[in-house]
Order: structure tokens, then C-alpha cells, then sequence
């Protein structure tokens, strides 16, 4: 099923989008026939970033668009820019006349601009369609645009109708869309074995699993996702003010995140053996509900002592990263929506990136840049372990003092894996409000940048 926003180079006649910049303005339009010269010149359109202009033809028609773009070499070139179009053509099936800087993200911004969310009400058909520029791998737009799509319409839908119930089916029907092989943990099982994830989800009616998506042969590289799935944080007894609860519904921002990019690496048939583990929980509140003090024995051994019932997404993850260092994987990243404190540090755009390796952190940073999906690397920094000790216990699962509450965090969940490449990812999930090609609301953030990298690793 290819993204409804793509069109075959053979759905003509287009309707040409001209790029234009302060500079190439004049050049640009010097070009166009004469009557629609005019009417540019009479609208007294200015080539700034964002603005349109449809011109029209001399028999009414489009005769084509100029849409103004940030010049090349400007230190703020958007290249999801084009991103905005989708929602101001009028329907009809356009191209790209001339190039934009990066054309590949130009059409993926275009694509990705045009998401709607309607599962609730009746939205506007878009009806607009875009001609895959030459060159660019229309196939691999497809499996992106569709795994971010996935992502955000998981993660935007509320959390009534995405419990861990929810969650399982639609990690069930992706792994039956690609062949892959699936199993859930639940029960008295999930008490035995993974005993942070049944402590966390227990006060919930909508039961505690772990979900485990296996796809690949088995004799290439072992590639681990590992995703937050808090279906709603209340905080437990630790419960949130109105304001952090309200967005709540996102905390398994990091599961749909493992999702949206397992789906891309699925679709490439990447050579890897992925496995996503999915930890699927609600942090609810009620006589069930573990409780601040409480100690947990961790699938690991390790003994944790709750010190919020709040900082539920490090101990699930804790069980899950354990299972999955028990097969020593290549690689392991985590994806979650971790803590406040990341977004203190980086705002909402900026995922952060925690690994012990140096390499790993500059391959993934430069393809997050290279494809304007972003992420900015923080320290596991060791002499803020002791804020995590705890008097009775192994360790808290909170740091005393409350400061670098990012990172702290991240040395809990590295205290439950061993491998070298394991990188660790604290998401928003979000966008509070519109930029272009990033409707508000839910956000995939990181799985293209990961994404990038992994092709590049284990495409043909
Ligand atoms: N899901 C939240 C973190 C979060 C909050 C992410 C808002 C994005 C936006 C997480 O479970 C949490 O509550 N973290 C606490 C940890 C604290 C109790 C140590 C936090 O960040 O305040
Ligand atoms: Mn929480
Ligand atoms: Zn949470």
C-alpha cells in the first residue's frame, strides 16, 4: 500500500512548484510566460520562506505555483520547508520544477505536512498528490511515510482506546503484515520474569505484558528496539498535577517509536534480525498500585527501591533491556518518552541520546542531521551514580537532589545492560505547536535517523 500522497511520474499533466529565494527570485520568474510574469508582479509576492502563490493559467487552470524557500547556503534552510504545501494546494497532483536543496525530504516533508488524524471526526480530504522527483527512491518514501505515520497515529490516539490491549494488536498486526514471529508475556509469567513491568502496571485493570516481535534470519546482526509503552502516566500514588497529566496519553511515545521503524526496516527487508520489545503497561492508581518504598527484585537480580511511583518508564525499561542484553545483541536502542528533565535541557524538538559509544553516537547523529530528524547526545555521566544509591536496596529508582534528572535516569537503565552498543533515546513525541511537515500533535522522532543508519549499515 504506497503512501496516498505519492503519484506515478505517469499522472500528468502536474502543475509545476517553483521554489524561489530572495536571490534566484528574479531569474526564476524571468523564465515563466509572460502573462503569469505579470500576475506575480501585480500580486506583489515577496520570495520569503513559507509564502505561496498560485498562478493561474490564461484558460483558468493552474499554471503553477511559486512557493519561497530559505536560499541554499542559509544556516537556516528548513528542509521540511515544503512540508507546509499539502495544506494550502488546491487538489490536484503537483511536481517539483526545480530542485529544491535536499529534493528527497522536500517530497517527505510534503508527504509527512499533509498527516491528519481523523479517527474522531470528519477531516478535510487533502486531494493533493506530488510527483516522486527524479532520483529519489519513491519506494523507501513509502515505508517512511508510512512507518511515521503509524507512529503518530498510535501515539495520537487517547488512551482509552490504546491500553496495553490496543497496543498488543497493533504490534500483533504489524508483525503479521511482515511475517515476523510474535509473543506476549502476561500474568503469572510476567510476575516471574519481568517483575518491574507486572510492579508498574499492576494497579491498572488493563493487565501488564511484554510484547516480543522477532523477524530476520537469524545469522545476521541481532538489532534490538526496546520501547516505553505507558499507555497513560498518572504517576501512580507519586500522582501528577493536572498539567503534567493532561499529555499523558503520549508515554508510549517510545513503543510507537519502535513500531513506526521496525515497520521501515521490515519493509527494506533490512539484513538484520530485529527484535522489538515492547513493555505495555498503564501507571494507574488504586489498591493494587505499587507504592513509594516498595522493593522490587529485577529480572536482572538487581534490587530497586521506589522512590517515585513516578519514574515508572525507567523500570519497565529495566526488565525489557535485561531480556534483551541476554541474547547480546549488536546493537540495542531504546526509544522513550523518559523524563521532564530532557525536555528542560533540549526542548521538544531535541530528542537525547545516551550511549558509552563514541562511534555509534556520531554515525547516528550525523544521519539524524542529514535527515532532519535531530538528536543531541548527553553524557552518561558516572560520578552522578551515588545519587541513585539507596540504604536497603541495590539501588533507587529516583536520584536524590533531582538534579540532571536525564541522565540519572539514563545510568539506571545502564546499571541493566551489558552490551557495548546500546544507545538509550529520552523523546518528546510531540509537537505543541505546527512547524512545517510536523502537524501538532503526536511526533515519530529519531526512527528516521536510526532508520538512515541502519540502511546504510545493512541495505544492499
Ligand atoms: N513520562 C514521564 C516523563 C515525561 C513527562 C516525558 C512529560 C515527557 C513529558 C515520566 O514517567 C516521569 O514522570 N518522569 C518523572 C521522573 C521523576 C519522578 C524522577 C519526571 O520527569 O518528572
Ligand atoms: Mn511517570
Ligand atoms: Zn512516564
Amino acid at each position: 500500500m504506497n503512501h496516498p500522497i505519492f503519484a506515478p511520474a505517469s499522472e500528468t499533466p502536474a502543475v509545476p512548484i517553483l521554489f524561489v529565494n530572495a536571490t534566484s527570485f528574479e531569474q526564476t520568474i524571468a523564465n515563466i510566460d509572460d502573462g503569469e510574469q505579470a500576475f506575480v508582479r501585480a500580486t506583489g509576492f515577496e520570495p520569503k520562506p513559507g509564502r505561496h502563490l498560485i498562478m493561474p493559467a490564461a484558460d483558468g487552470k493552474l499554471a503553477g505555483v511559486l512557493f519561497g524557500i530559505e536560499a541554499a547556503d542559509d544556516a537556516l534552510f528548513d528542509p521540511f520547508r515544503p512540508g507546509q504545501l499539502a495544506n494550502v494546494l488546491p487538489p490536484g497532483t503537483y511536481r517539483f520544477a526545480n530542485a529544491p536543496r535536499d529534493p528527497r525530504l522536500a517530497a517527505l516533508a510534503f508527504a509527512l505536512g499533509a498527516y491528519q488524524f481523523g479517527r474522531y471526526r470528519k477531516t478535510e480530504p487533502r486531494n493533493v498528490r506530488l510527483v516522486v522527483p527524479d532520483g529519489v527512491d519513491s519506494e523507501d518514501l513509502n515505508r517512511i511515510a508510512q512507518g511515521v505515520t503509524l507512529t503518530r497515529d498510535l501515539i495520537n490516539t487517547p488512551s482509552n482506546d490504546m491500553g496495553p490491549d490496543e497496543l498488543e494488536a497493533a504490534a500483533r498486526a504489524l508483525a503479521e503484515q511482515h511475517g515476523a514471529g510474535f509473543d506476549v508475556t502476561r500474568g503469572n509469567a510476567l510476575a516471574q520474569e519481568f517483575p518491574l513491568i507486572e510492579a508498574v502496571g499492576k494497579g491498572s485493570p488493563r493487565a501488564p505484558r511484554l510484547i516480543d516481535i522477532t523477524w530476520g534470519k537469524d545469522s545476521d546482526p541481532k538489532i534490538t528496539l526496546v520501547g516505553k509503552g505507558v499507555c497513560f502516566d498518572t504517576g501512580g500514588l507519586d500522582i501528577k498535577n493536572d498539567t503534567g497529566m493532561l499529555n499523558m496519553k503520549k508515554d508510549m511515545g517510545g513503543a510507537a517509536t519502535a513500531l513506526g521503524l521496525a515497520h521501515m526496516i521490515m519493509a527494506r527487508k533490512l539484513k538484520v534480525r530485529l527484535r522489538v520489545l515492547i513493555p505495555a503497561v498503564e501507571n494507574s492508581i488504586s489498591g493494587a498500585s505499587f507504592r513509594p518504598r516498595d522493593i522490587y527484585k529485577s529480572r536482572k537480580g538487581i534490587t530497586v527501591e521506589i522512590g517515585n511511583t513516578d519514574a515508572e518508564g525507567r523500570l519497565v525499561l529495566a526488565d525489557a533491556l535485561a531480556l534483551a542484553d541476554e541474547e547480546s545483541p549488536a546493537l540495542v536502542a531504546d526509544f522513550a518518552t523518559l523524563t521532564g528533565a530532557a525536555r528542560v535541557a533540549l526542548g521538544p524538538e531535541l530528542p537525547a541520546l545516551f550511549t558509552d559509544d563514541d562511534a555509534l553516537a556520531t554515525e547516528l547523529a550525523s544521519a539524524g542531521a542529514a535527515e532532519s530528524d535531530p538528536l543531541w547526545r548527553l553524557p552518561l555521566w558516572r560520578p552522578y551514580e551515588p545519587m541513585l544509591d539507596s540504604k536497603i536496596a541495590d539501588t533507587n529508582n529516583v536520584s536524590t537532589g533531582g538534579q540532571g534528572g536525564a541522565i540519572t535516569a539514563a545510568l539506571f537503565l545502564r546499571k541493566f545492560i551489558a552490551a557495548k552498543s546500546w544507545l538509550h533515546l529520552d523523546l518528546f513525541a510531540w509537537n505543541a505547536s505546527a512547524k512545517p511537515g510536523r502537524p501538532e500533535g503526536a511526533e515519530c522522532q529519531t526512527a528516521r535517523a536510526l532508520y538512515a543508519m541502519l540502511a546504510k549499515r545493512y541495505g544492499k
